[in-house]
């Protein structure tokens, strides 16, 4: 199959395409700037989500689009508005299938970025063009980098906010496997193995790095972080948890970084 990945160049982007080359699709990334490396059978087209420009060139010939694009600065213009011009693209290119990605908890958890990964949800169901919507919690990588970034200054942050950190190899691998059965609609929701507190996540960090920090607790005022406490960014009962737990993927992240 023909598939485009816009955003296939972001952290679970690369993903993606990785897992799709390797399942014997052609893969043609679309992103503002280039991948590092090309590989047999990708091929890149630049386009910018927040105009539109390139749009027109990036899905010909395509038969399906897996959209891994990601703003924090813009997400409306990119993720929501972006999401308009995408799919009026993808109707003009004739693609038969448009694969989502969102975030478990983002309509329960009241803040602007996450409004925006709702408004997205509802421009796909309502748009054109045959869709499946996937929603998974927080990546491991995605919950690590602030406590990385506090661990510089010795500070580990505790609060009561619950996580579900999930690997990004298995949500590649879903998004592929919607790619290979076709338009699905809402799929289940998927998670990592186990719920922590960021205070768990915090000290399993400090535990690994075997580092002396000085514990600071993070107020998540307001009913985000309400909801947060709440578990709200978890899976219910219907959710799927696959993957690997935080403490291995830590392990797995240390060893990669020791022997680069
Ligand atoms: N991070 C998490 O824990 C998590 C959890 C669940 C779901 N998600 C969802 O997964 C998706 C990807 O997140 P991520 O963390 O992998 O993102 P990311 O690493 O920040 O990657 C963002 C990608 O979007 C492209 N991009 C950004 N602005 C663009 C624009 N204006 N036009 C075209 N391309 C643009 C970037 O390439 P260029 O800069 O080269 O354009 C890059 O390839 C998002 O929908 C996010 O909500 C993330």
């Amino acid at each position: 199959m023909h598939v485009a990945v816009i955003g296939g160049t972001g952290g679970l982007g690369a993903h993606v395409v990785s897992e799709l080359l390797n399942r014997g699709h052609q893969v043609r990334v679309v992103s503002r700037s280039a991948p590092d490396l090309m590989r047999a059978n990708l091929t890149h087209r630049t386009a910018d989500l927040s105009t539109g420009v390139g749009l027109d060139a990036a899905f010909d010939n395509i038969d399906t689009v897996v959209d891994a694009v990601n703003s924090q600065k813009q997400a409306t213009a990119v993720l929501v508005d972006g999401l308009r011009r995408v799919l009026d693209a993808e109707v003009r290119a004739g693609v038969g299938h448009h694969v989502e990605i969102s975030i478990v908890g983002c309509d329960r958890i009241p803040i602007g970025y996450y409004r925006a990964k709702v408004e997205q949800e509802k421009v796909l169901a309502a748009g054109p063009v045959p869709w499946t919507l996937l929603r998974a919690t927080q990546f491991h990588s995605f919950v690590d980098a602030p406590l990385a970034a506090a661990a510089k200054y010795r500070i580990s942050p505790h609060s009561r906010a619950q996580f579900q950190p999930i690997d990004v190899g298995e949500v590649a691998a879903r998004l592929a496997d919607a790619v290979d059965t076709g338009p699905s609609n809402r799929v289940p929701d998927i998670g990592g193995p186990t719920v922590y507190s960021l205070t768990e996540l915090a000290e399993i960090r400090r535990a690994h790095h075997d580092g002396h920090m000085l514990a600071v607790h993070i107020p998540l005022p307001g009913k985000a972080g309400r909801a947060m406490r709440e578990g709200a960014a978890c899976l219910d009962d219907t959710g799927r948890r696959v993957g690997s737990t935080y403490e291995q993927w830590l392990a797995d992240a240390t060893l990669d970084a020791a022997t680069r």
